[in-house]
């Protein structure tokens, strides 16, 4: 059980607080001052603090300054009073994970704490699982503890060995590709070939030739024979990526291939035997295009024999932190200096936590190269961090430049505009995104771009 100290000066607050949060499954202790709060940590363990600022002796400010410098890694939430912003601020610059003013309700509270102690977690696994990361978290080179990563693991493993064809579907950068080379590596195959085609790679006629080949003077430009993927993929493994970008007169001759195990080069006539295991990848939902009438009926379901749904990061954010560790190996080498690279500070963690990912693990990955160049201390801070996941939606908003004594509805709506267009950045200007991303309807954001005059 996680437990959360209290540490605040009035009597009865901190112990009606500690029932709440009991009531929540956490176990509470509570300090009275600044002092005892630091001889309660000494003496437990705590998961995260929740702190007044105001306190006689020691504040809140100094509890934090004094937590941040014996375990810069707890997290701290700071409740203030209204009117005392310029406090709030002083403790975010401080490390506290965040601020709550009071009154709050406890359910704001209660989503604070699970939140903060969740990305402690990350934190605390990162330093924990740096040095290995064990097999429980990975299949091959696929990285991921994810209840639904494991139940990829287990088509893989079930697949592997089998000749049947898989169609993995899922968006960019989940890692489709990882996902047919390691059935092709855990397969009896696994010592021919593994040929990759990009189907969006060659225009109509080109794609054609390179799937089956051509004989001699097929076509203008065919000066010699050459063998197509499918017969280079023989006793091996053909991977079809991207298959629903397929033209339909395509679709018809692999129907055919996949059908009789056999191939005619183009401008051929004899047909030539070939053993291949077909894995097919492709972003789109397959399904849903040939209920559009764009993909062969009958070619999916040769296809979809047995299919991996590659699950997009934000739906499986336990992942983050193992993959984050995962990269940070990877490109350990990379990095300039000789100071070893520890890890994720808090305050980045929470960042990349936050971050919707829209482009997957591609996208994390890139992120940590990146980050693991630039950073130069020991641990990945927030500025090593692109901007557009340092000023993340999650993130704090930056409320500066709202007028002290606006309203509520003033200053609402001037939070609501900056998140907006936080949202329309962060997602290349692509309103189905930003709506996504802020959980509102297209029709609703488009109403508040024109409130807002946002272009
Ligand atoms: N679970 C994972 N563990 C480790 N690395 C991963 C994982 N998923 C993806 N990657 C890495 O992310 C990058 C993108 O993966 P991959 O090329 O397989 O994605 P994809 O689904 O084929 O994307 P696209 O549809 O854009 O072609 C690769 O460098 C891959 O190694
Ligand atoms: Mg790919």
């Amino acid at each position: 059980m996680k437990t959360v100290l209290i540490v605040d000066d009035e009597k009865n607050y901190p112990r009606i607080l500690a029932e709440v949060i009991g009531e929540e499954g956490f176990s509470a202790l509570t300090a009275s001052s600044g002092l005892d709060a630091v001889e309660t940590l000494k003496a437990k363990s705590v998961d995260l603090v929740l702190t007044d600022v105001m306190m006689p002796g020691m504040d809140g400010i100094e509890l934090l300054e004094q937590i941040k410098k014996e375990s810069p890694d707890m997290p701290v939430i700071v409740m203030t009073a209204h009117g005392s912003v310029e406090k709030a601020v002083e403790a975010m610059q401080k490390g506290a994970y965040t601020y709550i003013l009071k009154p709050f309700d406890n359910d704001t509270l209660i989503a604070h704490i699970g939140k903060a102690i969740s990305i402690h977690n990350i934190v605390k696994e990162n330093s924990i699982l740096r040095e290995a990361i064990t097999s429980r978290y990975t299949f091959g080179n696929i990285v991921g503890k994810s209840p639904s990563m494991h139940d990829l693991y287990s088509v893989i493993k079930k697949a592997a060995p089998t000749n049947a064809t898989i169609l993995i579907e899922g968006e960019s950068g989940t890692g489709k590709e990882l996902v047919a080379k390691s059935i092709h590596y855990n397969s009896l195959r696994k010592n021919a070939p593994l040929i990759s085609v990009n189907c969006t790679a060659f225009a109509e006629t080109l794609l054609e030739s390179e799937l089956f080949g051509h004989e001699k003077g097929a076509f203008t430009g065919a000066t010699s024979l050459k063998k197509g993927r499918f017969e280079l993929a023989h006793h091996g493994t053909l991977f079809l990526d991207e298959i629903g970008e397929i033209p339909m007169n395509i679709q018809v001759k692999l129907l055919r291939v996949l059908q009789e195990k056999s191939i005619e080069r183009v401008g051929g006539t004899t047909s030539v035997n070939v053993d291949f295991r077909l894995i097919a990848a492709t972003n789109r939902n397959l399904e849903q295009e040939v209920k559009k009438g764009k993909f062969r009926e009958d070619l999916y379901y040769r296809l979809n024999v047995l299919k991996a749904v590659m699950p997009p990061l934000r739906d499986r954010q336990e992942d983050i932190p193992v993959l984050i560790n995962h990269f940070i190996e990877k490109f350990a080498e990379e990095r300039h200096g000789n100071e070893k690279l520890q890890g994720v500070a808090p305050e980045a963690a929470r960042l990349l936590f936050d971050y919707p990912w829209p482009g997957n693990v591609r996208e994390l990955e890139n992120v940590i190269e990146r980050s693991v160049i630039l950073s130069s201390g020991p641990r990945i801070m927030p500025s090593d961090l692109p901007p557009k996941i340092r000023d993340g939606i999650g993130s704090q908003l930056d409320l500066n430049g709202i007028p002290e004594n606006a309203g509520l509805y003033e200053t609402l709506a001037a939070i609501e505009k900056r998140m907006i267009q936080r949202a329309m950045a962060m997602s290349d200007n692509v309103q189905t995104k930003a709506a996504e991303l802020l959980g509102i309807g297209k029709s609703g954001l488009n109403q508040k771009l024109k409130k807002y005059g946002i272009p």
